[in-house]
């Protein structure tokens, strides 16, 4: 059953060592369902990404996720105990300061998570190293920031267009290598500049999403793959199966047989 069955239990070194050898599949994960399927597809990061405001709990964008919606969706996703090495968000507005950003990323270790990320380059660098210092794993996320869409007037743009934000990408993943951080999304980031970034850091990986195929690694949120949340698809996915089609017909199909009998 398993494309990748002698996956041995994933860790940031593990991961890491495939820099330059080997892609890394990253996907999202929300329950134990989903962790369990894609651990057992052999996916060997997983991220209980801040998209479940969307995707699960059918809020408009990411920003009214709470600490304590990521702890729960943490909790169900680590009881899978998958050999994917865990990740979580921290949630908008819960890495203000340093010392909130260690304590609210000590919550997420404690649920289950065995890395945290959080959105943003240098304007949360001191956040991210007190992280570090913590002895917590970080994953950095640059180019377009969901958390901020709304600031942004809703609008996902994509990033690196011209020179000062190519330059501007560029400075803050190498500020974010030097400081100890293991991988980095890039979201919707030219490919060129992806590209650029993803040779210029010489250890930390770089997972794209709608960045093109120059990154370490790439992720994607995992309704959008399986079409589990089939009324908003991102244009650079393709979705490889239609998961939501197929729970409508079975529904459908039995009811039709209630009804008959
Ligand atoms: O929240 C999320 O799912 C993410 C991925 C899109 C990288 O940040």
């Amino acid at each position: 059953m398993n494309s990748e069955s002698e996956l041995p239990k994933q860790t940031v070194v593990s991961l890491a060592a495939r820099k330059g050898t080997a892609r890394v599949p990253a996907l999202t994960a929300y329950d134990y369902p989903m962790a369990r399927l894609l651990d057992e597809a052999g996916v060997p990061m997983l991220l209980v990404g801040d998209s479940l405001g969307m995707v699960v709990l059918g809020h408009p964008d990411t920003t009214l996720v709470t600490m304590e919606d990521m702890i729960h969706h943490t909790r169900a996703v680590a009881n899978a105990r998958p050999r994917a090495l865990i990740g979580a968000d921290l949630p908008y507005r819960t890495y203000d300061t340093p010392e909130q950003a260690v304590a609210n990323a000590r919550r997420l270790l404690d649920a289950g998570a065995e890395y945290v990320k959080a959105e943003g380059g240098v304007e949360i660098l001191p956040q991210i190293e007190a992280i570090l210092a913590a002895g917590i794993p970080f994953c950095g996320h640059l180019g377009m920031l969901p958390q901020h869409v709304v600031e942004e007037g809703g609008k996902y743009r994509i990033k690196g267009r011209d020179e000062e934000g190519r330059s501007r990408l560029v400075r803050d993943a190498l500020k974010l290598e030097a400081a100890g951080v293991f991988a980095c999304v890039l979201e919707l980031v030219t490919p060129p500049v992806a590209q650029e970034i993803t040779t210029q850091c010489r250890r930390m990986l770089t997972i794209g999403i709608g960045s093109g195929e120059g990154c370490d690694g790439q992720i994607l949120v995992t309704p959008d793959l399986v079409g589990s949340f089939p009324w908003f698809t991102p244009r650079f996915v393709t979705p490889r199966a239609r998961t939501g089609d197929a729970m409508r017909q079975a529904v459908t199909e039995w009811m039709g047989a209630v009804n008959a009998a």
